[in-house]
């Protein structure tokens, strides 16, 4: 277990300590606290490769294309507009409309890019997609009966979102198709019973964080139909779909969505940059108030940011606006290179572990999935991959991946080792999975006694100085 080290002022300070009880549950959640400890095994061993990080490849990003997409945007703002200087000066650097100032670009790079025809009234832009979780699952939590639904493994963010809003999140299994809709609608029957009030489904329909997993196209409709008849919302979270092998891209739920059901949270963090921390939420559903009037959704939810983060900043929405000007809206194109870049990465690992561990998708004991994009692949493996592991790799062979245990309901035992190939160059990605070998050989070998995988147990690892003291062993 990893602990932080308090600073002295706040240890001796002892008569002002809180008692943890006392604070909202959610901050003893392991969920809460697995994002801080798995950065904290990546900030104490600098030098292990990282198949943990989820991150965009960073090499084509430049502070100019900054500069060039602010005065794109303030352009716009002056030739489309018709914006004077102190106009765009006001817009730019005041406080501004909670629900941001570029649901019309945004609302037109659905449009063009993504097929989603939806009114920019239906649109608020979020500090990433994690403030549209977040502002939709405080939306959905009336009361102590609402629970939510997600696919399993699910993305920690949306567990964690939920968590800090008292929102219990019950699994639905997955399987080949990307969800088994058979334990969905089991799922929602036992929670009915039990008195709760399921609200939603959350799903990352292609190239799923963390399993690489697509939904396929009757799936989709499928699970639509289904969402109709359970009585539904779809939260639909899809970062990742640009970085597929082709441009042929399977269409959003949102796309196919002709009743309203599904709510998109949108996020540009993998398309343009993490930094700008510009996300968006489509909520074009209809709320009715108790005076018999009607609202958006989106208005409803931006009554909630307006609380929370007040306004998305301009300038960081500036960079984004410009970043779709200048592509034309059309984000998937201009990601053609860097998904390409992705993709040899991906065809790396896997070849990697073909290499290393079995043909095509491995052996009965040693596994992997083969996604057709996205950032991510899983590895099964016959033993216990979990924090304790995941920090003996760090320290003794320089490798670094994330336990899938985080990714499933707490208290899950998982054998699994979510692979993510985005941030690391093809080089690092043998040396990286020599490493994980070497790490896979030694455990495998203290199953089996006897077994020895003399270059798991005789040689010291040669990527770092650092001390064999192993408090794993
Ligand atoms: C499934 C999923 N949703 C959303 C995000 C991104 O959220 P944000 O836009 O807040 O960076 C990620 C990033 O890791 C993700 O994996």
């Amino acid at each position: 277990m990893i602990t932080t080290r308090m600073p002295d002022p706040l240890t001796r300070n002892v008569a002002a300590a809180v008692r943890i009880d006392d604070l909202h549950a959610c901050l003893t959640d392991p969920i809460m606290t697995a994002m801080n400890q798995l950065n904290e095994v990546a900030e104490r061993y600098p030098d292990a490769l990282s198949f943990a990080a989820g991150r965009p490849i960073e090499e084509p990003f430049d502070v100019e294309d900054v500069h060039t997409a602010l005065r794109l945007f303030c352009e716009y703002l002056n030739h489309e507009r018709g914006w004077n200087r102190d106009q765009v000066r006001h817009a730019m650097f005041q406080y501004g409309p909670t629900r941001g100032i570029i649901c019309d670009l945004v609302a037109r790079a659905l449009r063009d890019d993504d097929g989603i025809d939806v009114d920019e009234s239906s649109i608020v832009i979020t500090v990433g997609c994690q403030e549209a979780m977040f502002l939709m699952l405080r939306a959905l939590r009336r009361d102590e009966r609402d629970v939510v639904l997600a696919v399993s493994p699910t993305y920690i963010g949306l567990t964690g979102a939920a968590g800090l809003v008292d929102l219990p999140v019950l699994p639905v299994r997955s399987d080949a198709t990307g969800i088994d809709l058979r334990d969905l609608d089991a799922q929602v029957a036992a929670a009915r019973r039990q008195g709760l009030r399921p609200r939603a489904l959350y799903v990352v329909p292609t190239f799923a964080n963390p399993t690489g997993v697509t939904i396929d196209l009757p799936t989709r409709r499928r699970l639509l139909e289904a969402a109709a008849a359970l009585d539904l919302y779809v939260l639909e979270d899809d970062p990742y779909g640009v970085f597929g092998d082709t441009e042929d891209r399977l269409p959003a739920l949102k796309a196919l969505d002709t009743a309203r059901r599904v709510v998109y949270l949108g996020s540009f963090a993998k398309t343009a940059l993490p930094g700008a921390r510009v996300g968006f939420i489509v909520a074009d559903q209809v709320v009715e108030h108790t005076d018999g009037s009607r609202a958006a959704l989106a208005d409803e939810l931006s009554k909630i940011k307006s609380m929370v983060t007040v306004n998305t900043s301009p300038i960081t929405q500036a960079v984004i606006a410009g970043y779709l000007l200048r592509h034309n809206f059309r984000l998937s194109a201009a990601n053609r290179a860097v998904a390409a870049t992705y993709t040899l990465r991906r065809r790396r690992l896997i070849a990697g572990l073909e290499r290393r561990f079995g043909r095509q998708s491995g052996t009965a004991e040693i596994s992997w999935n083969v996604p057709s994009g996205g950032f991510f692949c899983v590895l099964t493996l016959p033993f216990r991959a979990d924090d304790r592991l995941l920090a003996h790799s760090a320290r003794r062979y320089g490798v670094l991946w994330t336990p899938m245990s985080h990714f499933y309901p707490p208290g899950t035992v998982s054998h699994q080792m979510r692979l993510s190939f985005s941030g690391v160059t093809e080089e690092e990605i043998d040396r990286g999975l020599d490493r994980l070998a070497d790490l896979i050989a030694e455990q495998m070998s203290r199953r089996k006694p006897g077994n020895h995988h003399p270059a798991a147990i005789h040689r010291r690892p040669q990527w770092t100085n650092a001390s064999l003291g192993d408090d794993y062993e």
